[in-house]
């Protein structure tokens, strides 16, 4: 078990974990949420992903090792915030977390239909999370009333949100890999075709559009080859779920502000958003571009904050809290890509998104306050 664990925890810079099969062996109750959270989590590579944790027993033994490390970290994070108990949505997080953390401890992995169940009630406590959590930050910032705190509360969520979605798809990949899809290695499309994912999500959001607004924009999805011709889509090994979340909230920001800017449908034609998906060996590369007169230069770095958001009311299918770019900027980052944002004020925006197309030299980020750098914070826009 040993040999397998450290073959799939795929190289990083990080020293391997204290084993928990100590604490497992001693009795999994008497082993506290402080001792998994001084350990190490052990980031995976997408090689793992596909190779070793494409089968769903020895995948079973290392989740009941490794997510009582990453939930151990999240529950440490709500404790350290002082007032944690004076705002609901941290204790009722703070409560989700420390039932998973026991619930995945007692699993057992060699009996599947037990430990798929268990899988997935830990992932039904975490559906409502990301709104949990940022309900949780606003109030926190009312409560102290602090300058600049929107730096820590972008910190902290970005670290708990990262280390959450990583926790979340490698639970998901487990599932998917218990019931497997002929396409398909768990969550993962080997053939990713990056194409057709942008056109997929546009097409989801064009309707969003017209059902909710009675009227969309025009939105054209090209793909080229690296010699620069129109060719052959840019496939790769890649997990489609978090392309299409970030495509959806891209082509989400870009139609309402196109919609916003435009009342007049004749006029929808001349702004048109386009979307451009090329790769060479190493990245794919996409870009989103919108003439929707960009995002005022005074917002600068603030876009990417969980706290700034210009959409007023009651959330609607197209924007609401303030959370989608952030968010996105997570999903790309999770395997090592970059999501950036260049406004041309007046004109419009254009989104570069780069995500790695090496399988192995694709691992998991796992912010982890033990490690020697926590995630890199960067207000890049
Ligand atoms: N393409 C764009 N053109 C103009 N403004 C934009 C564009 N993309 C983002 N913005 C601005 O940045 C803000 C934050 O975007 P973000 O996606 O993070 O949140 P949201 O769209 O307001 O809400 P949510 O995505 O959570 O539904 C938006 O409210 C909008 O003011
Ligand atoms: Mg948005």
């Amino acid at each position: 078990m040993a040999t397998f664990l450290a073959s799939v925890r795929g190289t990083w810079w990080r020293i391997p974990s204290i084993p928990s099969k100590r604490c497992r062996a001693g009795g999994a109750r008497h082993c506290s949420v402080e001792k998994f959270a001084a350990m190490k989590p052990n980031p995976v590579s997408m090689h793992s992903w596909m190779h070793e944790f494409a089968k769903p027993g020895p995948f079973a033994e290392f989740l009941v090792e490794e997510m009582p490390i990453r939930f151990a970290e999240r529950i440490r994070w709500i404790e350290q915030v002082q007032e944690w108990k004076d705002i609901p949505e941290l204790v009722d997080s703070h409560m989700k977390h420390k039932a998973s953390f026991s619930y995945i401890r007692k699993a057992e992995p060699q009996d599947p239909v037990n430990f798929q169940k268990a899988v997935q009630k830990v992932l039904k406590r975490q559906e409502n999370m990301v709104e949990l959590m940022t309900l949780g930050m606003h109030k926190l910032r009312k409560l102290r009333r602090a300058d600049n705190f929107d730096h820590f509360t972008n910190k902290f969520l970005d670290n708990f949100l990262l280390n959450r979605l990583g926790c979340n798809l490698l639970l998901s990949h487990y599932l998917a890999c218990a019931h497997p899809h002929r396409k398909m290695i768990g969550i993962i499309d080997p053939q990713c075709d990056a194409v057709e994912t942008c056109k997929a999500a546009g097409q989801e959001i064009l309707s969003a559009c017209q059902d909710f607004l009675g009227r969309k924009p025009v939105l054209r999805v090209e793909g080229f080859s690296q010699e620069g011709h129109q060719g052959p889509a840019p496939r790769f090994a890649y997990i489609p779920g978090i392309l299409t979340f970030i495509m959806r909230e891209l082509l989400k920001n870009s139609c309402r502000a196109t919609l916003d800017i435009t009342p007049n449908d004749a006029d929808l034609a001349s702004r048109p958003i386009e979307v451009v998906a090329c790769a060479n060996a190493a990245h794919v590369m996409i870009r989103v571009s919108d003439r929707a007169g960009g995002i005022p230069i005074e917002v600068g770095n603030r876009v990417w904050s969980y706290m700034y958001t210009t959409s007023s009311g009651k959330a609607s299918p197209l924007s609401g809290y303030g959370v989608g770019l952030p968010l996105s900027r997570l999903h790309a980052r999770y395997m090592g890509g970059t999501l950036e944002l260049i406004s041309l004020p007046g004109y419009g925006t254009n989104a570069y998104l780069s995500l790695p197309r090496v399988d192995k030299e694709m691992v998991e980020v796992v912010p982890d306050e033990d490690a020697p750098a926590a995630l890199p914070y960067s207000f890049t826009v």
